[in-house]
């Protein structure tokens, strides 16, 4: 094997080694009273679990891996030219990492988020780690070589109509939700599709396409950490994934629909 495989299967495998740690510490923090803050509004919260475990992975990977670079929620979602490593990314490998995903599932105690890592090289996604500590489902995808849950094969569902799909979406974190665009969107699918869930952690949404529990997903306003591990994990799945204008969903993009590419056209035009 050369020396580049060989490095990109260790940063993997610490990647799901990294993950499952930081589950571990969540679980273990979840049972105790939890110190909840708003950002933007009511609904875009973090607590100190989602500090505690950014702290953990970033700890690991700047001690394993000295000269790769790092884009987390909790250290700089604040920050203005965070958005620019997207846009014009570092040569290298970089870590995107969500410590957890759907943090308002997280507090309500209902078993749907998880801890999301995306690894990129050179600005390409590589590879996607999705863990969902509760359940202990770990979801991986690797450019050119599948996605797996528990390293079992995943593939997209194989719903060929609109008429029978299940989508997914959501709200963005920083609109507040009366001025979102999502609820007139719903009522456009409604009637069209099967059915449409809000399920509230976009990575394991992703995830869900992946595997063929949702038909298809779309989402405005997501961010990298959101979608960076998903993407690769759907791509690998068999799925497609864009932007509403129906180009290569690029990391930067504002608008995002996945699918499992046989409904992505008619979702598309429904959306636009
Ligand atoms: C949120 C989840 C949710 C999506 C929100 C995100 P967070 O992430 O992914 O599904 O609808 O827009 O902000 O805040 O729980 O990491
Ligand atoms: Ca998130
Ligand atoms: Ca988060």
């Amino acid at each position: 094997m050369n020396k580049q495989l060989e490095l990109e299967d260790a940063i993997m495998q610490d990647a799901i080694r990294y993950v499952k740690e930081a589950g571990a510490l969540i679980l273990e923090l979840m049972i105790q009273p939890l110190q909840i803050h708003e950002k933007e509004n009511q609904s875009d919260l973090v607590t100190v679990v989602d500090m505690q475990s950014e702290d953990l992975l970033r700890n690991r990977i700047i001690a394993d891996y000295p000269d790769h670079w790092i884009l987390s929620e909790e250290t700089d979602g604040g920050k203005e030219d965070a958005h620019l490593l997207l846009v014009h990314p570092p040569k290298g490998y970089g870590w995107i990492i969500d410590p957890i995903d759907g943090t308002t599932n997280f507090i309500h105690k209902m078993a749907h988020f998880a801890i999301s890592i995306g690894i990129v090289k050179d600005g390409v996604p590589l590879c996607g780690v999705v863990y969902n500590p509760v359940t202990d489902d770990l979801y991986f995808g690797r450019k050119q070589r599948g996605a797996f849950l528990n390293g079992i094969p995943i593939h997209v569902g194989q719903e060929q109509d609109l008429s029978q799909a299940l989508l997914g979406t959501g709200f963005p974190a920083k609109e507040w939700k009366a001025n979102s665009n999502v609820v007139e969107q719903i009522a456009r699918i409604t009637g069209v599709a099967r059915d449409v869930r809000i399920l509230g952690s976009a990575s394991l949404d992703l995830c869900l396409v992946a595997s063929g529990g949702l038909t298809g997903f779309w989402h405005d306003g997501l961010y990298p950490w959101d979608v960076a591990a998903g993407l690769v994990i759907v791509q690998e799945a068999g799925g497609t994934i864009t932007n509403h204008a129906g180009e290569d969903f690029e990391l930067s993009n504002d608008t995002l629909v996945a699918s499992n590419s046989f409904i992505h056209h008619s979702l598309l035009s429904v959306l636009k």
